[in-house]
């Protein structure tokens, strides 16, 4: 009800829905260092954060927020350290973020000396239940606050060498009233008036995740459509996933007009975590759409993702865990098996197997070892094509039949998964030895 009363999206036009898909990558900025860390139970420590560093650097990124250099020793000596021991790369832009408060920004562009480039991101909190609850201030004094540092930042990268561009977060957004949420924004604007050659960063976050994808993305097109001086501003999200939606809500905001998406490797961050910038570029490779990032190696990145921040991906996620291609059970073993032979066959162009969204090898996984899976659940099909492939025996219909029995009883009976060695055990014992 309280949300309600308040939460007043404007009605979506759904102009964007018609759309297919997303035409374009959009400009991925990984908050891993930053989001991801603050949430984890022990936050990463400086070499620990060097090496996702040079891992997110390795796998195409080309924005990074790195922390938040005001608030502890640790983020400003890693910030320093990447500096020192030029290890951003020429294409490569770092990220930091700060609250609106002069010793924070002073902090933070000392952080920053000796970077050829950075975003500095400046944000404040503008929802009507932290305005009210946190802050007891009006809507103009937060207004005032963002102003502030608006204008602080100005005078900061006049005085410091190198070559800054400005992020802005009405941080709650999404528990914002959108006339405000875009007052705000216009007011920060006209602080900094982006021009072609100095573009603005607005970022948009579900801090909160408080509503269906398509509300959100009425959101964001309402601001996209009312920003002053739309050419020269970037407009962003930065979704959580509290409803579970973060993907959902990413990829209608990007129909509705954003252009950049903040978010980290597996949907870590904070509660239920930032939105998965696997997931959402995977989705748009299947989509025939170059995400520009490269997961070729996915085991890879699941190895140093783990390593680094102590969590796990679990078996289900998209297109990285350790159960995402597998088929256990008979029918879909079979239509797999058949579709793989189609595929040999007919040398198809494009990736047709059903029950597969994408060719496992494209992210480093294995037929063998990821794909056909044999327990009780499985059938004739899929048995026969493991042996085929595997050992090289075509078996004829009846005997495939007999032998598939055969193996799922074995599984029943010992209760667990075979593998394929177990089950050319099966075989030989059967059929070749007699
Ligand atoms: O979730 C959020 O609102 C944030 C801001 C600081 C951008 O992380
Ligand atoms: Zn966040």
């Amino acid at each position: 009800k309280y949300q309600k009363q308040y939460f007043m999206p404007p009605v979506p036009s759904l102009k964007w829905a018609q759309k297919e898909t997303v035409e374009q990558a959009p400009t991925w900025c990984s908050v891993d260092l930053r989001d991801g860390n603050q949430s984890l139970i022990v936050p990463m420590s400086l070499d620990e954060k060097v090496e996702f560093f040079k891992y997110l650097v390795k796998i195409g990124f080309k924005e990074i927020e790195v922390g938040f250099p005001a608030a502890s020793e640790t983020e400003y000596n890693f910030l320093r350290t990447l500096i020192e021991q030029d290890l951003i790369p020429d294409d490569v832009t770092v990220q930091v973020l700060t609250q609106s408060r002069e010793h924070i920004i002073k902090k933070t562009f000392e952080s920053l000396r000796g970077a050829k480039s950075a975003v500095v991101h400046l944000y404040n909190s503008t929802s009507l239940a932290q305005r009210e609850q946190v802050f007891r201030k009006s809507k103009q004094e937060i207004i005032d606050i963002a102003v502030f540092g608006a204008k602080l930042l100005n005078e900061y990268a006049q005085k410091t060498e190198g070559n800054f561009k400005f992020e802005y977060s009405p941080e709650s957004f999404t528990g914002t009233e959108m006339e405000f949420a875009l007052d705000i924004c216009n007011a920060v604007l006209d602080i900094w008036k982006p021009t072609a050659d100095n573009q603005v960063i607005i970022n948009l976050p579900a801090t909160v995740s408080h509503s269906m994808p398509h509300v959100y993305a009425s959101q964001v097109e309402y601001i996209s459509e009312n920003l002053k001086y739309r050419d020269n501003v970037i407009l962003s999200l930065h979704p959580h996933n509290d409803r579970g939606c973060a993907v959902a809500d990413s990829e209608l905001g990007l129909l509705a007009g954003a252009q950049r998406i903040e978010g980290t490797l597996f949907g870590n961050g904070e509660r239920t975590g930032n939105v998965d910038i696997v997931t959402l570029a995977m989705n748009m490779f299947s989509q025939g759409v170059d995400p520009q990032l490269n997961f070729e190696n996915m085991p890879e990145t699941v190895a140093v993702y783990e390593k680094m921040t102590g969590m796990k991906v679990y078996d289900r996620q998209p297109y990285s865990g350790k159960l995402v291609f597998a088929a256990f059970s008979g029918s879909h073993q079979d239509a797999i098996a058949k579709g793989m032979k189609w595929r040999e066959e007919k040398n198809c162009e494009h990736w047709t197997v059903p029950y597969l969204p994408i060719d496992p090898n494209d992210v480093g996984r294995e037929y063998e070892s990821d794909v056909i899976r044999i327990n009780s659940q499985s059938g004739k099909g899929g048995i026969g094509y493991l042996l085929e492939q595997n050992y090289g025996y075509s078996l004829p219909a009846k005997m495939r039949e007999d032998f598939g029995y055969t193996v799922k009883n074995v599984s029943d009976h010992l209760h667990k998964e075979l593998k394929p060695e177990e089950v050319y055990d099966i075989f030989k014992k059967e059929y070749v030895n007699l």
